[in-house]
C-alpha cells in the first residue's frame, strides 16, 4: 500500500426518523474506517478519512473529512454525495467502504417527536424505504472499490482475501471513550446520605434486522451520568443503568454502573435494585423494538414495530414496589410545557425535567441543557446550565422530598 491514494468511508450514518430518534447499524464497531485508516497510515499508504460525524479523534496519519459544504455529514446520502464529489477532484487507488450504513430508512422524516400511542406490547407500522447501498451506487468503470455491502457481507473487486482478513481484525469489541472521568468532590453537604438511587441514562437500542439495523434515540448519557455523579456527591449510593454511550463510566466510589442495550433489559436491571428510594429516567428509552428480526433482505416498505415497556410508568404507578421519589425527563421538540405536564401525570412522576431536543435545541453545547422544572403546583424554567447542575436541581428536588418524609 505504500504510497497509494486510499479514500476511506467512515463513522455511522444516521437515518433520522423525527427529532428524538434514528436508524443505524450497530454490527461493526464505529471506528471501523478509523482504525484501517490508521493502520494504512502505518503502511504508508496516503489516506483521505471521509468520516459521518463522530466523537472519535481522527486517526493519526490521515487526512480527514467529516463536513461537506459547512454541513456534518450525517446520513448515507451525505457521505455518498461527498464521496462523489471527493472522486470527481482526485483519482483514489482504492475506495474503502467501512462506514457503517443501515439498511433502510424513514420514508417521511417528521419535523417533531412520533409520540407512542398505543398500549405497551402493541403493535404499530412504521414507514420505511430502503437506503442507498453506498458499495453498488460507487461503483464505476475503472474505480477499485471493497467494503461491506448493506446486508454487511465483505465485498471486494480486486482486493485479495487476505484483505477481508485483515479489516476483520479490525473489528473487535470495544468502547469509544470521550469525556473526563468525574472525581467525587468532598466538600458538598451529605444530605443523601443512607439512600440509594437508580439513575437510568443514554440511549436504548432496539435489534430489527439480522444483519445489523437498529432503531435508537439521540443521547450521549451525559445528562444521565452527571446526574449520577451529582447525586453521588450528595452521599447517594447510585446505580447507574446505562444504554450504549461513549463516556467512560463515572469514577465514584458511590456509583455502579450497569450496562444494557435495550429497554427490556433496563427495565430487568432497574427492578433487580430494587429496594431503592428514588428513581430517576434520564435514558432516551427506545419507545419501539422489532416484532421479531426481519432475516430476509428485502425492500421493505413497513415494519412492525412493539411499543416498549415504560419504566418510569412502571415504577411511578407501582402499586408496591414504588419508589419514595420518581423523577423523570421529557424530551420534547414542540410544545414542551404541554407534553411534559401530561407526563408527569400519566406516568405518575413526582416531577418532570422538560428539555427542548431536536431543531430547536440545535447550538446549545453538549454539555449543557435548558430544563423547565414541572411538578403538581408549579413550572420553574431553570434556565441554562452545565449537566451537572442540572443533576444538582435533582438532588436538591429528592434531599427535599425525603426529609418531608
Ligand atoms: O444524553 P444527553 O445527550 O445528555 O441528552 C439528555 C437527554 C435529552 C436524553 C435527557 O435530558 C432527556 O430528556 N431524557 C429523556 C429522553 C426521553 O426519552 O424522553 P421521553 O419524553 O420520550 O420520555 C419521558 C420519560 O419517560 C423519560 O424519563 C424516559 O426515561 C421515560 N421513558 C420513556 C419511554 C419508555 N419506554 N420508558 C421510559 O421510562
Amino acid at each position: 500500500m505504500k504510497g497509494k491514494k486510499i479514500l476511506i468511508t467512515a463513522g455511522q450514518a444516521k437515518e433520522e426518523i423525527d427529532g428524538v430518534r434514528y436508524f443505524a447499524n450497530d454490527l461493526r464497531p464505529q471506528d471501523h474506517g478509523h482504525r484501517a485508516a490508521a493502520a494504512l497510515a502505518e503502511k504508508g499508504a496516503e489516506v483521505t478519512l471521509l468520516t459521518c460525524s463522530t466523537p472519535l479523534n481522527p486517526p493519526s496519519g490521515a487526512t480527514v473529512i467529516s463536513q461537506s459544504g459547512g454541513r456534518s455529514i450525517i446520513s448515507a446520502a451525505d457521505l455518498y454525495e461527498e464521496c462523489e464529489h471527493l472522486c470527481k477532484g482526485e483519482k483514489f487507488d482504492l475506495i474503502l467502504h467501512l462506514a457503517s450504513v443501515p439498511s433502510l430508512k424513514s420514508a417521511g422524516k417528521s419535523a417533531h417527536k412520533i409520540k407512542a400511542k398505543t398500549m405497551v406490547g402493541n403493535a404499530i407500522k412504521m414507514k420505511v424505504t430502503a437506503n442507498i447501498d453506498i458499495l453498488s451506487a460507487l461503483k464505476a468503470p475503472g474505480r477499485k472499490i471493497a467494503g461491506y455491502d448493506k446486508a454487511q457481507r465483505f465485498r471486494s473487486n480486486g482486493l485479495s482475501s487476505a484483505w477481508k482478513k485483515f479489516f476483520d481484525s479490525l473489528v473487535h469489541e470495544h468502547r469509544l471513550v470521550i469525556g473526563a472521568a468525574k472525581q467525587p468532590s468532598s466538600s458538598l453537604a451529605q444530605d443523601l446520605s443512607g439512600v440509594k438511587i437508580v439513575v437510568t441514562s443514554g440511549p436504548c437500542v432496539e435489534r430489527l434486522t439480522e444483519w445489523g439495523d437498529v432503531i435508537t434515540n439521540f443521547s450521549s448519557g451525559r445528562q444521565g451520568h452527571e446526574t449520577a455523579c451529582a447525586l453521588a456527591d450528595r452521599g447517594a449510593t447510585v446505580a447507574l443503568v446505562s444504554g450504549p454511550v461513549a463516556l467512560p463510566d463515572p469514577v465514584h466510589a458511590s456509583v455502579d454502573t450497569v450496562h444494557v442495550r435495550t429497554a427490556a433489559e433496563m427495565l430487568r436491571t432497574c427492578l433487580k435494585e430494587w429496594p431503592f428510594d428514588a428513581y430517576v429516567g434520564v435514558a432516551a428509552v427506545a419507545d419501539f423494538g422489532a416484532e421479531k428480526l426481519l432475516s430476509k433482505q428485502v425492500l421493505i416498505e413497513d415494519i412492525t414495530l412493539i411499543q416498549n415497556p415504560d419504566i418510569l410508568l412502571s415504577f411511578g404507578m407501582h402499586k408496591t414496589k414504588r419508589p419514595k421519589v420518581v423523577v423523570g425527563f421529557a424530551a420534547e421538540t414542540e410544545n414542551l410545557e404541554g407534553y411534559a405536564r401530561e407526563k408527569l401525570k400519566k406516568k405518575g412522576a413526582d416531577a418532570i425535567f422538560a428539555n427542548l431536543v431536536g431543531q430547536d435545541a440545535q447550538g446549545r453545547s453538549p454539555d449543557r441543557n435548558h430544563v423547565l422544572k414541572i411538578t403538581e403546583p408549579e413550572v420553574r424554567d431553570c434556565g441554562e446550565m452545565d449537566k451537572y447542575h442540572v443533576g444538582v436541581l435533582i438532588a436538591d428536588f429528592i434531599a427535599a422530598r425525603l426529609s418531608r418524609g
